[in-house]
């Protein structure tokens, strides 16, 4: 599939991933859902790729928000297939059994800000702007923002930025834990690509499996939660890369995981 609106560059066994339509800060219409969704589909199953890094174009906007002049165009009849569209994608990337991390860049409101909230972690430049402010235009978030902002913030703060339509800068997004690091704009990919390099030499099985045991085990009553977490723990002990994780612990080098 051909994009037009993001981009999509590997190196060396990371994906950057870009929604480019800096001539209207990225907003997500219609099409860029459907080429995440592909491109995210894609990346999930591509053994070349083990991380991804997810950003915006432009020095200006991680992702503006949901396309307000397609949002305008709504009735009662399209507005739920189209949230239901917005939050299978922020499944799909949540689901990705690899690391996946936003760089916001910029302005993430609305769907930007809930498309970051998918990530499985959140850096941030020092321009950075996030909030959900849907409630100024008359709607509420619809991919997901309702239920992964408490999840992540807490009720209350999160009840506060919903109904306040409230703007947290890049040091109160820290604050709160909204977002994990803070960095100068221009170190901010470098910064995030440091990161994620260090993520992909763990193990991939141990990594993969600790993606599935936070996202899903959460959702969990906490006696099936611990027990999803040990019947993974115990899968891992099977693999050579335990076997090799340990051995170079105790022979003081670095491991060499084969992800098996
Ligand atoms: N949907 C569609 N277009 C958007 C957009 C969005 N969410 N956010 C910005 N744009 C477009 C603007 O319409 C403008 O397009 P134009 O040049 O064709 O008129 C272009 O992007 C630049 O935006 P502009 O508002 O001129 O930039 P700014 O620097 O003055 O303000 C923001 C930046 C982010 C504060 C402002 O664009 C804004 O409030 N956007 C909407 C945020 C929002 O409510 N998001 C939630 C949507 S559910």
């Amino acid at each position: 599939m051909a994009y037009e609106n993001i981009l999509r560059d590997d190196d060396d066994g990371i994906a950057f991933v870009r929604v480019n339509r800096p001539d209207k800060l990225n907003a997500l219409n219609d099409a860029t859902i459907g080429e995440l969704q592909h491109c995210f589909e894609a990346l999930a199953d591509d053994d070349t790729i083990k991380a991804v890094i997810l950003t915006g174009s432009g020095e200006k906007a991680f992702v503006a928000g949901a396309d307000i002049a397609e949002l305008a165009t709504q009735n009662s009849l399209s507005a739920r297939p189209l949230a239901m569209k917005g939050q299978h994608l922020m499944n799909t990337i949540e689901s990705t059994p690899k690391p996946v991390v936003a760089a916001v860049n910029g302005y993430a409101f609305g769907g930007g800000c809930e498309l970051a909230l998918a990530c499985h972690l959140r850096f941030a430049s020092d321009n950075a702007v996030m909030g959900l402010p849907e409630v100024t235009l008359g709607i509420i978030p619809g991919y997901g923002g309702t239920q992964r902002l408490p999840r992540i913030i807490g009720k209350g703060r999160a009840m506060e930025m919903i109904l306040t339509a409230g703007r947290v800068d890049a040091a109160e997004a820290h604050r709160i834990g909204l977002v994990n690091k803070v960095y100068p704009q221009a170190e901010l990919l470098a910064a995030t690509e440091k990161t994620v390099r260090k993520m992909m030499s763990f193990g991939p099985v141990a990594v993969r499996f600790a993606l599935d045991a936070v996202n899903h085990g959460t959702e969990m009553p906490l006696t099936d939660g611990l027990n999803y977490e040990a019947t993974f723990f115990g899968l891992l002990a099977s693999t050579d890369d335990l076997k090799e994780g340990m051995q170079a612990f105790l022979e003081k080098r670095p491991a060499a995981f084969k992800g098996s």
